[in-house]
C-alpha cells in the first residue's frame, strides 16, 4: 500500500514534469531510465563497476576547454583511442556497455559512457550523482595520445592535466577519491593492488588511507602519495578523511562536472534530470539506498569468490 501510493504519487509528478518536453525527448528519456535499469544489472552480474568508472573518467578526462576538444564524447571507443597505453584494459568496459547499446540504439555512446559512471559510483554505496543527457553521438575525431594523466609524476602534472580540463584544486582531490574503488593490474599499469580494505564500496577509506601511509597490501601511486603532501591538496583530503559527507557532496558536484566538459545540457535535460533527481531525493531514496545495500552484499561475496573479473 505504501509502495502503490508512492509509485502513483511518482508517475503523476513525471507527467506533469514531461509537459512541454519534446515527443522526441520523451522517448530519449525513457531509454536512459532503461538503460540505467539495464547497467545497474550488467554492473552487478559482470561485477565491473570500478572498470565502468575508469571508462566514463577516461572518456572524459581528455577534455581540452582552450581548444574544447576531447571530453565526454563517446571517442575513447575509436580503436585508436582505446589503444592509448593509459586505457589499457578498458577494452572490456566498452564491451559490457555495448550489451546495453544493443537494447537500447538511440542513447549516443556519450550518454552510454556516463550514465554507467554514475551507475557504477551509485550502485556501490556512492552519492547520487545527477545524470543530465543529450550528450551528442560519439565523436569520430580522438585526442592525441598524453592527455590523461601519468601515475608516476607529481602535484604541477596534476595541476597541467586538471586545469587543462578546467577543474580545481578541490575538484582534483575529490575526484581521485574515485580510487575508493578498483585496484591497479600490472599488466594494465605497472602498478599492482587496491587503494583500499573494500575496493567495491565506495566511501572516503581512499583519504583515511592516505593519511595513514604505506599499508601493507594497499597501493599509493605518486599521484596519489603528492595530495598528502602538496598543502593546498591535503587540506581537502583530511576534511575528506574526517568527513564523508563532505567528500560525498564535493565528489557529486565534481563529477557531473567532469562528466559535463564541452556540453552544454539542453533545457530539457537538465529541467528533467532536475526534477528527477529531487523525486529521487525525495520519494525514492529508501529504496536505492536497499537496493544498493544489496548490491553490495553481491559485490562482496563475488568479489571473495572471483576477486573481481574485470
Ligand atoms: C588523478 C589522476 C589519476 C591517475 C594518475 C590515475 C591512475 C590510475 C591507474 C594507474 C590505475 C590502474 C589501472 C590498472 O592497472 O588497472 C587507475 C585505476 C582506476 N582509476 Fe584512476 N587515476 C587518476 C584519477 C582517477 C579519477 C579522477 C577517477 C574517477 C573519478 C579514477 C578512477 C579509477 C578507478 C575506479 C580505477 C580502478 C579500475 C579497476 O579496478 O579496474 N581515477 N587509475
Amino acid at each position: 500500500m505504501y509502495f502503490k501510493f508512492h509509485s502513483s504519487s511518482i508517475s503523476n509528478r513525471k507527467e506533469k514534469m514531461m509537459k512541454g518536453v519534446k515527443k522526441a525527448d520523451v522517448g530519449y528519456l525513457k531509454e536512459i531510465e532503461k538503460a540505467r535499469r539495464d547497467l545497474r544489472a550488467l554492473i552487478s552480474a559482470k561485477n565491473c563497476a570500478p572498470l565502468m568508472l575508469r571508462l566514463a573518467w577516461h572518456d572524459a578526462g581528455t577534455y581540452d576547454a582552450n581548444t574544447k576538444t576531447g571530453g565526454p564524447n563517446g571517442s575513447i571507443r575509436n580503436q585508436h583511442e582505446y589503444e592509448h597505453s593509459a586505457n589499457n584494459g578498458l577494452k572490456t568496459a566498452i564491451d559490457f556497455c555495448e550489451e546495453v547499446k544493443a537494447k537500447h540504439p538511440k542513447i549516443s555512446y556519450a550518454d552510454l559512457y556516463q550514465l554507467a559512471g554514475v551507475v557504477a559510483v551509485e550502485v556501490t554505496g556512492g552519492p547520487i550523482i545527477d545524470f543530465v543527457p543529450g550528450r551528442k553521438a560519439r565523436s569520430k575525431e580522438s585526442p592525441e595520445e598524453g592527455r590523461l594523466p601519468d601515475a608516476k609524476q607529481g602535484a604541477s602534472h596534476l595541476r597541467d592535466i586538471f586545469y587543462r580540463m578546467g577543474l580545481s584544486d578541490k575538484e582534483i582531490v575529490a575526484l581521485s577519491g574515485g580510487h575508493t574503488l578498483g585496484k591497479a593490474h600490472r599488466e594494465r599499469s605497472g602498478f599492482e593492488g587496491p587503494w583500499t580494505r573494500d575496493p567495491l564500496k565506495f566511501d572516503n577509506s581512499y583519504f583515511v588511507e592516505l593519511l595513514k601511509g604505506e599499508s601493507e597490501g594497499l597501493l599509493k601511486l605518486p599521484t596519489d602519495t603528492v595530495l598528502g603532501e602538496d598543502s593546498n591538496f591535503r587540506q581537502y583530503v583530511e576534511l575528506y578523511a574526517k568527513d564523508e559527507d563532505a567528500f560525498f557532496r564535493d565528489y557529486a558536484a565534481s563529477h557531473k562536472k567532469l562528466s559535463e566538459l564541452g556540453f552544454a545540457p539542453t533545457s530539457w535535460g537538465s529541467k528533467v534530470a532536475a526534477k528527477t533527481s529531487s523525486i529521487l531525493a525525495q520519494v525514492a531514496v529508501p529504496i536505492i539506498v536497499a537496493g544498493a545495500l544489496l548490491m553490495l552484499i553481491q559485490y562482496k561475496e563475488s568479489f571473495i569468490h572471483a576477486h573481481s573479473v574485470c
